[in-house]
């Protein structure tokens, strides 16, 4: 299971080739992930992170097989979120006296999820671990990346950046570096890990960038604590990290919508196909929000210069899979875009109100009051609906 990256760092963590959902239910995983612990071996041997949960026993016994566990002389807990810090339980009851280093906030953590008094080392930035050999670890704290806990480890000598959350991918794969895998999937999973994760912390990331860089030190390695870790041009996910940060958005238009007996459907498809004529460099996707993926819905919303969302009206609000969708992207503070409303409905017809409210309170730029069809759209309906997109892309700019 150790996998060496030099001739004293290797990767000893656990690829979860089943997993299909993360955050609970609220992240898909359409391939898998990896928890990446790392093990350094100089004059000190130290840990860096653990593995998910599920994983702590054979985690150990992995350690213990290698003859690791009884060398161990320190473990750095750099993100108490249980992917990372879930085999912490296991470890400590093996080697209790092992010296566990992490942010305050990280003291806090563990303790609240773990209830135990461990020999935690309270670190913070510029702090440093010798490992001997003359070479170190160097803290940076990174708090809200990805939790108020978290925090980067540098490797002198090697240039290894330990980034933890940041920079990371929900992956599996046997292969360990971002050279040796597809790069569609690579990227792919990196974009859609920082809009569903990280797109309420933009600004901070665009801060921590800044610090790191302005430090000056040479980077041979970003090793992640989910999917591959950055060897080959690792400075690529930086400058795209910087780019992500600063309320990104490309030619894209993104429809969010479900539908009861067709009818907002059929006004979602006019937008898609009247946006598409209006302004043919313009992406436009389209996604029925109780069929297909949310999080990948949400990648789409990320890439957007501007959202559409529809619903019809149900007992005066909107459909439960818009309605969930909406939370969701209330919370990730999308900044810089804007919006616009439509519905079909037979009666009371408030859906297209409600969802421009709740976008508004999410911060979109709503362009005007949306439009509404009454019963199912009749070819005139349809007209108006495809001269609102119309309208609709001519506001972008
Ligand atoms: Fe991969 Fe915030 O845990």
């Amino acid at each position: 299971m150790k996998k060496a990256l030099n001739g004293t760092v290797s990767w000893v963590g656990k690829i979860d080739w089943e997993l299909t959902r993360f955050h609970g239910d609220e992240y898909s995983t359409h391939k898998g992930s990896s928890y990446n612990s790392y093990l350094v071996e100089e004059g000190k041997t130290v840990l860096i992170d653990t593995v998910w949960t599920p994983y702590a026993k054979e985690f150990v016994d992995n350690l213990e097989a290698e003859g690791l566990l009884d060398r161990l002389d320190a473990v750095i807990a750099q993100h108490a979120e249980s992917d990372h810090s879930g085999a912490m339980p296991e470890l400590m009851r093996r080697r209790p006296d092992l010296p566990v280093y992490c942010t305050a906030n990280g003291v806090k953590s563990l303790k609240g999820h773990y209830h135990q008094g461990w020999d935690f080392h309270v670190v913070k930035t510029g702090d440093e671990y010798d490992l001997g050999n003359g070479k170190k670890l160097v803290f940076v704290e990174a708090p809200m990346l990805h939790w108020p806990d978290s925090m980067f480890s540098y490797m002198t000598g090697d240039a290894i950046l330990f980034s933890n959350d940041a920079f990371g991918q929900h992956m599996a794969t046997e292969r360990l570096y971002n050279d040796l895998v597809d790069q569609d999937v690579l990227w792919a999973e990196s974009i859609k890990y920082y809009a569903n994760i990280l797109t309420p912390f933009s600004s901070l990331v665009k801060a921590k960038i800044d610090q790191v860089l302005s430090l000056g030190l040479p980077v041979n390695m970003i090793a992640t604590s989910h999917g591959v870790i950055w060897r080959d041009n690792p400075v690529q996910i930086v400058q795209k990290y910087l780019e992500w940060s600063q309320d990104y958005k490309e030619d894209r238009v993104t429809i969010l919508y479900d539908t009861m007996w067709q009818g907002t459907r059929v006004m979602a498809d006019a937008l898609a196909k009247a946006i598409a004529e209006a302004s043919p460099s313009t992406t436009v996707v389209s996604h029925c929000l109780s069929k297909f993926d949310k999080n990948d819905a949400i990648t789409d919303v990320f890439r957007s210069k501007a959202v559409l969302v529809g619903s019809p009206t149900v007992g005066k609000g909107i459909l439960t899979a818009v309605a969930a969708a909406l939370e969701e992207i209330k919370g990730l503070r999308f900044k810089g875009k804007k919006a616009g409303a439509f519905g079909a409905y037979g009666w009371s017809g408030e859906s297209v109100k409600v969802i421009s409210d709740l976008l508004k309170a999410s911060g979109f730029d709503v362009v005007d009051d949306g439009i509404k069809a009454l019963w199912n759209p009749d070819d005139e309906a349809i007209a108006a609906t495809a001269a609102y997109g119309k309208a609709f892309v001519a506001k972008l700019g």
